[in-house]
């Protein structure tokens, strides 16, 4: 709204269309110099994780008021069941399921095995007709409409029913799948963010500045970024219709609070957690995996980079960065599991690059283990990225861009690997430390990132966290920590 009144104001005192612009670019730059300068001060990456660390072990009082992940606590056993709805855009059926549905998928069937009733309102996610899912007390309800997609109403209408014959103990979305407009007549909704619109923009933001740097012009001057700031205000208007709000990173967290200005008390941190028995540090399979895809026994470094080979996954960053260490150091090899666009090019860079294409499920965890670092180039910086967590479990250090929903939540110090702006340079010169670093140093810092990462980013501890917020919803009770049954 601050844009469009200048915009207004400027045009009909100067009546220039050139001035206007000139005045709101101005403007834009301000906002996004200022919020840089919010999100990036060194004094806030520096501090708050050794108070954060501090809070988490010595924590005592209600859980609403917790500043830090849930996850760090140690919840213990109890028997009072709940019924719970869950609104998500889609099921995972088949391969390939992305961030979001992972993590309804996990978290839910991880409470339903734990005696909760769960009924869950989707689509399934290959878009293809499926009976729904009745298994124990676990629910799956497809709702979809012609195109496959979730159809809301039939959803909600499902969700009533089943409401009438016994009413939810809570409600839960991920992300918007249950709107706004609907969320306001539901009192006993929790939202989960899986990203927002203040990080889409910092990640628009990156993209302009990394094409601008190679000389390429994208969809048009700055349109991205231009439309990121509207759809910014809107979803600040409308927050406030969910009631409680669940985050996947600390950085999330405060921007809620400081941006977004929602009351403290209805803002949670919840880490997404994987299953800590798929990915396990096993250096034999790595070893194994390194010899099956061929790689030479004479080199001095395996870097890997996994997921979708797209421009905003920073493929053109890697790509970029790599060819110029391949050159400078001939012993340092990449491996690269995932299709995509830029998988030919990167079979281009020639002998030290393996391209193996998107990976089975069950070789994933053999393929973090072949590697020395784990490279994460992405130009998002919303969200927890998985891969980066999978990695960690596995006992490899990462070397990620400096996002805060990073640095603030899972690459908390130069310990647990290497971080970078997200320009070549910077990423060359990160890529030249882990490098001149070598495989003992990396193997320590990989014992770090696989202790952290099952301290705070298990399906099992996510799933506890969950159950004690959906429990402390519904009876405060439980909103006391610790409470006699906790560890
Ligand atoms: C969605 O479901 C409702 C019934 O609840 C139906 O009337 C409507 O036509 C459906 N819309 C689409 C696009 O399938
Ligand atoms: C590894 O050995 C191969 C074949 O013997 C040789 O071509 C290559 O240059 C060697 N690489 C390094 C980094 O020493």
């Amino acid at each position: 709204m601050g844009l469009k009144y200048n915009h207004y104001s400027t045009k009909s005192i100067a009546s220039n269309k050139f001035l206007s612009l000139r005045t709101s670019t101005i403007l834009t730059t301000t906002l996004f110099i200022a919020s840089l300068v919010y999100l990036f001060s060194p004094s806030r990456n520096s501090q708050e994780p050794h108070l954060l660390d501090h809070q988490g072990g010595l924590f005592r009082g209600d859980l609403r008021d917790a500043k830090f992940p849930w996850n760090k606590l140690s919840f213990g056993p109890n028997s009072e069941k709940l019924k719970l709805a869950v609104f998500s855009k889609t099921w995972p059926i088949g391969a390939d399921p992305g961030g979001m549905e992972r993590h309804a998928f996990t978290l839910y069937t991880a409470l339903a095995a734990r005696g909760h009733d769960i009924h869950i309102f989707t689509v399934p996610s290959d878009r293809k007709f499926h009976k729904d899912i009745h298994v124990g007390n676990l629910h799956v309800y497809f709702a979809a409409n012609n195109h496959g997609s979730l159809n809301c109403s039939l959803a909600f209408d499902i969700f009533d029913q089943e409401n009438r014959a016994r009413p939810f103990d809570y409600v839960h979305t991920e992300s918007v799948t249950l709107p706004h407009w609907r969320a306001r007549f539901v009192p006993n909704v929790a939202v989960t963010w899986h990203g927002i619109w203040y990080e889409i923009m910092h990640s628009k933001l990156f993209q302009e500045l990394f094409e601008d740097h190679n000389g390429q012009l994208s969809s048009g001057p700055m349109t991205e970024l231009q439309e990121a700031m509207p759809k910014l205000v809107d979803e600040i208007k409308f927050f406030s219709s969910y009631t409680h709000h669940i985050c996947i990173s600390n950085s999330a967290g405060e921007v809620l609070v400081n941006i977004y200005q929602l009351p403290q008390r209805y803002v949670h941190v919840i880490l997404n957690g994987i299953d800590e028995t798929k990915f396990v540090h096993d250096p034999i399979s790595g070893s194994d995996f390194r010899q099956k895809i061929g790689i030479p026994s004479n080199i001095s470094l395996v870097l890997g980079v996994a997921g979708r080979l797209v421009r905003d996954k920073g493929h053109p960053l890697l790509h970029e960065a790599f060819s110029f260490i391949a050159k400078r150091h001939p012993g340092v090899f990449l491996i690269v599991a995932g299709s995509g666009p830029w998988g030919k090019r990167y079979a281009e860079l020639g002998q030290n690059v393996k391209v193996l294409g998107a990976l089975e499920p069950s070789e994933l965890s053999k393929f973090y283990n072949s590697l020395d670092v784990f490279v994460n180039p992405t130009l998002r910086p919303q969200g927890l990225d998985l891969t980066l967590i999978e990695a960690m479990h596995c006992g490899k250090p990462v070397l990620t861009p400096n996002y805060p929903s990073i640095t603030r939540t899972v690459v908390l110090n130069e310990d647990f690997g290497y971080t970078f702006s997200p320009n070549v340079g910077s990423f060359i010169e990160a890529l030249e430390s882990a490098i001149k670093d070598g495989t003992a140093v990396l193997q320590k810092k990989g014992m770090l990132c696989k202790s952290y990462a099952l301290s705070m980013f298990t399906a099992s501890k996510m799933a506890l966290a969950y159950e004690r917020f959906f429990l402390c919803m519904k009876n405060t009770r439980y909103c006391q920590y610790p409470l006699p049954t906790d560890f």
